[in-house]
């Protein structure tokens, strides 16, 4: 399917799923207020890949964080609050991604990928 509808009602606050999107895995995590604090306070200057916490989130909806599940380094999947950032580590080389999925030590070059989504309602988004 091009593109899929996912419900995030039963998401709480903390929790992540990862769901396949195109043959592809996708992290969906709610995310807590102090990893939004915490992506928020990120100086550009101090990132790599420099994008703001409000690029990586849809306005109003910022608690949610929805990236395609794949290290831009070569492709494995990063391990869910892990590494020195409060959000991912890949252990395939020693990656590691803030609370907004941006790349801040390691190898990988770039912040994970958001895949197109749009929210349909609170609870309900579409991707793709
Ligand atoms: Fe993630 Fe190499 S594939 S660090």
């Amino acid at each position: 399917l091009a593109s899929i509808e996912f419900n995030l009602a039963g998401i709480e606050v903390g929790q992540s799923v990862t769901i396949t999107w195109r043959g592809l895995p996708v992290f969906v995590r709610h995310r807590t207020q102090k990893e939004i604090d915490e992506a928020k306070a990120v100086p550009l200057s101090d990132l790599k890949d420099p994008a703001t916490d409000e690029e990586r989130t849809k306005p109003g909806h910022e608690d949610w964080l929805i990236m395609i599940a794949n290290c831009t380094h070569l492709g494995c999947v990063p391990i869910g609050e892990a590494g020195d950032f409060d959000g991912w580590f890949c252990p395939c080389h020693g990656s590691h991604y803030d609370s907004a999925g941006r790349i801040r030590k390691g190898p990988a070059p770039l912040n994970l990928v958001l895949p197109p989504y749009e929210f349909i309602s609170d609870t309900l988004v579409q991707i793709g």
